[in-house]
């Protein structure tokens, strides 16, 4: 492996458009979620963090899960040569147990690793560099939420492989879900997943996995965009509570900053009170049934064609494709 890396860096994540999606994050009290993942220190904070807690590391089923979606979607790709995009790739490692899987199909793979963090596109692209040859790799830094015309922009060739794995939580699903679905085209694939409430009644199954979100690990994550902006961490305290989405009939959990004592921070030349008693709110994470996912996608022209639940009910796999290109092929 050489010592350099080639990675493209689109607009949105030039520094002056970062610097104005931060200073909005901090005037709207809402955190846009990708300054969690930053910094170097907070993307090896959160590889920690999914090290630790993430069902795909820790569970023999769930790993299990995502190998069956795996293979199926390599057993539908039938041409020599398929273009693989990770969006939101984090640190690659289930984007490469595909790309390994497509390999050993004897397919020809190009990979385009795509995130919103320089680190996590380099860490996916290391990973993905033990299976496909550098000159296949194609990194990409881009804002999935904010770029408009992605399809120009990552897909040149079809068929694609889109991967969409542990995103569909952190967005609100009328901002990226039609930024999804213009990418895949009648030949192309997508590969989603997403946090799962189990059991039959969704207002228990979100209750039962709010404590999950309460650990050690987590909150020195989310903390740690505050604390770098000069926020201490006496000023309040980080909270965990269930929250009913008005804008769609999902319930997500969300994590605020309650601030006890009043804080003034300073961020490129602006001035920022945070008065005792206000929440700023750093994190949300909707939790869906598998007839949400159906439903959800099919509201834009993605369907459905084949799904793998971890038996904890906690997490899906799903195998999409545009509407209608199933039914044309039976
Ligand atoms: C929960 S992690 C999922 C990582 C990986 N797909 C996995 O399943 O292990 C979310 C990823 O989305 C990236 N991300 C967050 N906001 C984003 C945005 N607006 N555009 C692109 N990537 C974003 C983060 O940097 C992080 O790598």
């Amino acid at each position: 492996m050489s010592f350099v890396i080639n990675v493209a860096i689109h607009a949105s994540q030039f520094p002056e458009k970062v610097r104005r999606d931060l200073l909005k994050s901090l005037r709207t009290r809402r955190v846009n979620h990708k300054f969690h993942y930053d910094s170097v220190k907070q993307t090896q904070k959160w590889l920690a963090l999914h090290q630790a807690y993430s069902p795909t590391r820790n569970d023999a089923d769930c790993r299990a899960m995502y190998e069956n979606g795996f293979k199926a979607a390599a057993d539908q790709i039938k041409t020599k040569s398929v273009h693989v995009i990770g969006l939101g790739c984090g640190g690659g490692q289930k984007d490469t147990r595909l790309l390994k899987l497509l390999k050993m199909a004897g397919r020809e793979i190009f990979y385009m690793p795509c995130d919103v963090s320089m680190a996590m596109v380099l860490t996916a692209s290391r990973t993905a560099l033990a299976v496909i040859p550098e000159k296949n790799c194609f990194p990409l830094v881009c804002d999935l939420a904010t770029t408009d015309g992605l399809s120009d922009i990552l897909v040149t060739r079809h068929p694609s492989l889109v991967t969409f794995f542990g995103m569909i939580p952190n967005f609100e699903p009328q901002i990226i879900l039609p930024k999804l679905a213009s990418l895949v085209q009648p030949k192309d694939f997508l590969l989603f997943s997403a946090n799962l409430a189990p059991g039959k009644n969704y207002a228990i199954g979100v209750k039962k996995v709010l404590t999950q979100y309460d650990n050690p690990l987590t909150r020195g994550w989310l903390m740690t965009f505050l604390l770098d902006l000069g926020v201490e961490r006496d000023d309040g305290d980080l909270g965990f509570k269930i929250e009913d989405d008005p804008a769609t009939d999902l319930k997500r959990i969300v994590a605020g900053f309650h601030f006890t004592r009043s804080r003034r921070i300073e961020v490129d030349h602006e001035t920022f009170y945070f008065r005792a008693g206000e929440t700023i709110r750093l994190f949300f994470s909707y939790r869906y049934t598998p007839e949400h996912v159906r439903k959800v996608l099919a509201r834009f022209g993605l369907e459905v064609c084949d799904q793998w639940i971890a038996k904890s009910e906690e997490e899906g796999v799903f195998l999409v494709r545009r509407s209608g290109v199933s039914e044309e092929r039976r």
